[in-house]
């Protein structure tokens, strides 16, 4: 038994954010942006929250798949950036969809977010747990960006995409590989809410985002090829099997330095970040979407889906779609 993935969706935010745009509220350029990253513009959620971008990609996903949103057994929402702290992304989306029988939480594995998620629904579902699981990754990171910070601010976009799965005889996620180096957290953070405990001295202040890029750039860089080399090797594949790799989009140099590691063609590295910048546990699913709708996978293609972020986490798997 395999977890297949029957219908996929996405949603970006209306208002569209070039860098050039961004070069008038700060010191940056064009130029800059691009030829360090590869982005050349963002999307920004100033009108919608994340629970109505969920909800529009998973009813897409949902009507690709054919399937009710009563009929979901589960919903898996990936994010770090949910529109409330209680209750969570996935229980706002139950009430949204009307997925009344589905049991609803959220995995929180920043830009792994949705590999874990998707992961996470196939033990459910090879253990024979559930058999219709809505899985979404999506952000609204611009409400928790440093926008004095150029260095990272600039990276980041929201929006949502959403995969629907259940089970399979012959297609579908062939292996996986998670991993965590909690150690290194401290490259990619953001501190809590003000803390409100009124016994607790020196409260701190919000905090958003901060990042060593070039931590994190060395982690990506070294971690994505052995992540998806062994998930490859476990699915009983060899690279040159692989139609597709779906890297998470942080930045196209990483993604240029993993083909390079893995020798394989930058054509088979689909990208999305010109447009959408980094969208954390969105990045992935979004971009399986453009692939997906745009006619780019065949059945029984094998593709790669790849995550690395904050936490320091990192997840591969291989589907034969
Ligand atoms: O999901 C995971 C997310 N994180 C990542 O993927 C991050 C991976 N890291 C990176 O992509 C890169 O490290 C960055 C793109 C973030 C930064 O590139 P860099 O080559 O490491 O630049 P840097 O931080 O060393 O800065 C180089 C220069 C500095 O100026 P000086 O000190 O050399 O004069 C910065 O002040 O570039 C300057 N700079 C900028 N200039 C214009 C930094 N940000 C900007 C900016 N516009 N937005």
């Amino acid at each position: 038994m395999r977890t297949r993935i029957f219908g996929t969706g996405s949603a970006l935010p209306k208002r569209k954010v070039s860098n050039d745009d961004l070069s008038k509220i700060m010191d940056t350029s064009d130029d800059w942006i691009k030829s360090r990253t590869g982005i050349g513009a963002r999307h920004l959620a100033v009108e919608e929250s994340l629970t109505e971008l969920t909800a529009k990609a998973a009813s897409q996903a949902l009507e690709e798949a054919g399937i009710l949103p009563e009929e979901l057994d589960m919903i898996l929402g990936a994010t770090l950036s949910p529109d409330k702290i209680l209750p969570s992304l996935s229980c706002e989306l139950q009430r949204e969809l009307g997925a009344v029988n589905a049991v609803a939480f959220d995995i929180n594995a920043a830009c792994s977010g949705f590999l874990f998620a998707l992961q996470t629904a196939d033990v459910y579902i090879r253990c024979g747990q559930y058999q219709k699981i809505l899985v979404v990754g999506g952000e609204i990171l611009s409400k928790m960006m440093d926008w004095n910070d150029r260095a990272t601010c600039v990276l980041f976009g929201d929006g949502a995409g959403a995969a629907v799965v259940g089970p399979d005889e012959a297609y579908g996620v062939l292996s996986s590989i998670q991993g965590s180096n909690g150690a290194k957290g401290d490259v990619l953070l953001c501190e809590n809410r003000e803390n409100n405990n009124p016994y607790v001295e020196g409260k701190k202040s919000l905090s958003y985002v901060s990042m060593n890029g070039q931590e994190v750039y060395k982690f990506a860089v070294r971690t994505v090829p052995n992540a998806v080399l062994k998930a490859v090797r476990q699915a009983g594949l060899t690279i040159e099997d692989i139609d597709l790799f779906l890297l998470h989009q942080a930045n196209i140099r990483i993604i240029e330095s993993v083909s390079k590691r893995l020798k394989v063609p930058m054509a088979k590295f689909p990208t999305n970040l010109e447009e959408c910048g980094n969208i954390s546990a969105g990045s992935v699913p979004i971009l399986l979407d453009y692939v997906n709708q745009n006619g780019m996978l065949q059945r029984g293609n094998h593709i790669v889906l790849a995550g690395f972020g904050a936490g320091l986490t990192w997840g591969a798997s291989v589907l034969s779609w």
